[in-house]
């Protein structure tokens, strides 16, 4: 996929939020398995910052909190993957990966960074409408619907390349 650093506001967008990426715990991320991407969770909390960054900045809004809020919607360290669940019925949707991790992301992200409110509510409600309440600003509108679709880009992206080494496999073994 296209390199983030290429891009036309990488510049006033790295000046945003370069403590942030480059600070060791968020660069982990990079560790940490999230749709496909080669760079992990970090490679996708970068293009969804820089997305919603841009048109944040194109719709005269506050482009500094969405830069900064967007990059650390996903700011979580557990693998979903890996949880044990044992609750039944409604606590298990309570307790499902997509509905939690918004308020554990929010909690990391406030105990390491100084958060505004939109940046708090960014992180919060990111997953609407598959937690019920939805954003309350405008920017936080804007990151939960960026991310959506770049969350389907680096899926198909992630299908297409296993397609694509599957294909290559096959013509290897012709
Ligand atoms: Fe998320
Ligand atoms: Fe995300």
């Amino acid at each position: 996929m296209e390199s983030i650093r290429e891009k036309k506001y990488f510049k006033p967008f790295y000046s945003i939020t370069a403590d942030i990426i480059n600070d060791p715990k968020f660069q982990t991320l990079k560790q940490q398995r999230h749709h496909g991407n080669e760079l992990g969770r970090y490679a996708h909390c970068v293009r969804v910052a820089y997305y919603a960054y841009v048109i944040a900045k194109k719709m005269h809004l506050d482009s500094w909190s969405t830069a900064r809020g967007a990059l650390l919607h996903d700011y979580y360290f557990e693998d979903w993957r890996t949880v044990e669940h044992n609750e039944r019925g409604f606590d298990r949707i309570r307790n499902m990966h997509a509905v939690v991790h918004p308020k554990h992301a929010l909690k990391n992200a406030e105990k390491d960074y100084d958060l505004n409110k939109k940046e708090a509510n960014m992180i919060l409600r990111h997953m609407f409408p598959v937690t019920v309440t939805p954003p309350k600003y405008a920017e936080s509108w804007i990151v939960s619907i960026v991310d959506k679709g770049v969350a389907t880009c680096e899926f198909a992206h992630a299908i297409k390349m296993s397609w694509v080494q599957f294909r290559s496999s096959q013509i290897a073994n012709v």
